[in-house]
């Protein structure tokens, strides 16, 4: 059997109109009422340190970097990075009240300047939604960001047969971006360790079809 050739075009991670405007309203529908507390989970699983500074890619409407910056003493610092014209506006006002977040309306998948400059990269149900160069072009971006021993923090799906998951499992999935089908046949540790990281942490969320994915850039001992 042929695999599927996936193209950029098919991806819906670029969240526009209707969708983009109610998404946080949108993600706690389709979670059950769940994905406030859940987010707020994965926050506290960042160990976020006071003096920590974050670059969080496709940062959409802002609601984990403002939560994130509840951990920040005046050292502390994040930067947000997205396109979508009704995330940033979301995200701009909502981050109006932490003055040591900033957005900035920035492409995450063509080469980034940032170099040494951040604790943590978090990314959130972004890396699925772009073709393996991309994938790997953005795992790049969060290397060079990150100072030697600094943490990449990717929040997706976890690795997993589709074809042998339960029938709700399928069901839901059938609404997901077509790249996402794709991302969960990726080794991503084996990708990850080809481009200089280390020391995995996962925490499995929803029943392991979700992970926070923790992995250290090489060199910080
Ligand atoms: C599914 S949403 C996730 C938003 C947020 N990370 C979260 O977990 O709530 C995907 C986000 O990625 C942004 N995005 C898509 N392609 C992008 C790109 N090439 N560069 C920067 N942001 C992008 C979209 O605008 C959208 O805000």
């Amino acid at each position: 059997m042929n695999p599927t050739i996936y193209k950029q075009s098919d991806s819906k991670v670029e969240v526009k109109g209707y969708g983009a405007r109610h998404y946080d309203l949108m993600m706690n529908i389709i979670s059950g009422g769940t994905y406030p507390c859940f987010i707020r989970r994965v926050v506290r699983e960042m160990n976020i340190q006071p003096q920590d500074e974050i670059l969080d890619l496709g940062c959409g409407s802002g609601r984990n970097i403002c939560l994130m910056a509840n951990y920040f003493s005046s050292q502390g610092r994040a930067l947000g990075l997205d396109i979508g014209a009704e995330m940033l506006e979301q995200s701009q006002k909502r981050c109006k009240k932490y003055p040591n977040v900033t957005i900035k309306n920035q492409r995450i998948d063509e080469l980034l300047q940032y170099e040494n400059e951040f604790d943590k990269v978090f990314i959130s149900f972004v890396l699925h939604g772009f073709i393996q160069e991309k994938r790997l072009q953005i795992i790049d971006n969060a290397q060079r960001a990150l100072r030697p021993g600094g943490e990449f923090i990717i929040l997706d799906y976890n690795e997993f047969d589709l074809k042998k998951s339960p029938l709700l499992v399928r069901l839901a999935f059938k609404a997901e971006c077509p790249l996402a089908f794709d991302f969960i046949t990726r080794d991503l540790q084996a990708i990850l360790r080809n481009q200089g990281f280390d020391e995995f942490y996962i925490y499995p969320h929803y029943l392991g079809y979700v992970r926070l994915l923790s992995a250290h850039k090489k060199g910080g001992h």
